[in-house]
């Protein structure tokens, strides 16, 4: 397949990037799509060696360093648009994006979220999900609106929580699941299956998506 036929990404990290990691890997492998930039909002960013060693152009955005959440949305936003995507991935990014960032790329922003939405938006979820002593844990790959942790889900995967669970072991088995759900959504993405409707509703084969799919446990 010719470059010209590949889904142009963006991803947008944080931290250590194994999210990264595994959408390069199904890049590599079997999707239809490839990674043109990573941004990270932090210097030491441990993914921004991911995308070093995958020859991969990155940049560090500091958001610190901007007087106002509109300055860094606007640098963020012009960086990106150098990069050209169909799709901009947040893959550990812990910036809440405004607006107007928002607005300026609808239906092209997909997030991974580490609990089974609605449940849990927010920060510390797997902590969140043992002090309630649920059963039940997950992530969701969602498209990314106005609202934080809010936009409509794409995809979901659930995963047991075990008496003897901690915050780290039920990371881990979340993490896993979120490597497989994450590409397989960029994979429907980029085959035109997968779209986000201006009704605000997610589209999938063409019929209206009634509730997120579920990976089969
Ligand atoms: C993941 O758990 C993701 O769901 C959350 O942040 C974490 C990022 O992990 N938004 P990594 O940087 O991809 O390893």
């Amino acid at each position: 397949m010719k470059d010209k036929n590949l889904l142009r990404i963006v991803v947008l990290i944080s931290g250590r990037g194994t999210n990264l990691q595994a959408i390069i890997k199904a890049c590599n492998k079997n999707i239809d799509a490839k990674v043109v930039g990573v941004i990270s909002n932090q210097i030491n960013a441990a993914g921004l060696n991911i995308a070093h060693k995958n020859k991969i152009a990155f940049d560090a955005i500091e958001h610190k360093k901007f007087k106002s959440r509109d300055e860094f949305d606007d640098q963020l936003q012009k960086c990106i648009k150098k990069y050209n995507p169909g799709l901009i991935i947040l893959a550990g990014f812990m910036r809440i994006l405004g607006k107007k960032f928002i607005n300026q790329f609808k239906g092209k922003i997909l997030n991974i979220h580490p609990s089974l939405l609605p449940e849990f938006p927010g920060l510390n979820t797997h902590k969140r999900a043992l002090e309630e002593k649920k059963k039940k844990h997950g992530a969701s790959v969602h498209f990314v609106t106005e609202e934080l942790d809010g936009g409509p889900v794409v995809m979901q995967a659930t995963v047991p929580i075990f008496d003897y669970d901690n915050e780290e072991t039920l990371q881990h088995r979340v993490l896993e699941k979120e490597h497989i759900i994450l590409p397989q959504s960029i994979d429907w993405f980029s085959k035109g299956r997968l779209y986000l409707g201006d009704n605000n509703k997610i589209y999938f084969d063409e019929e209206v998506l009634k509730s997120p799919i579920q990976l089969k446990e």
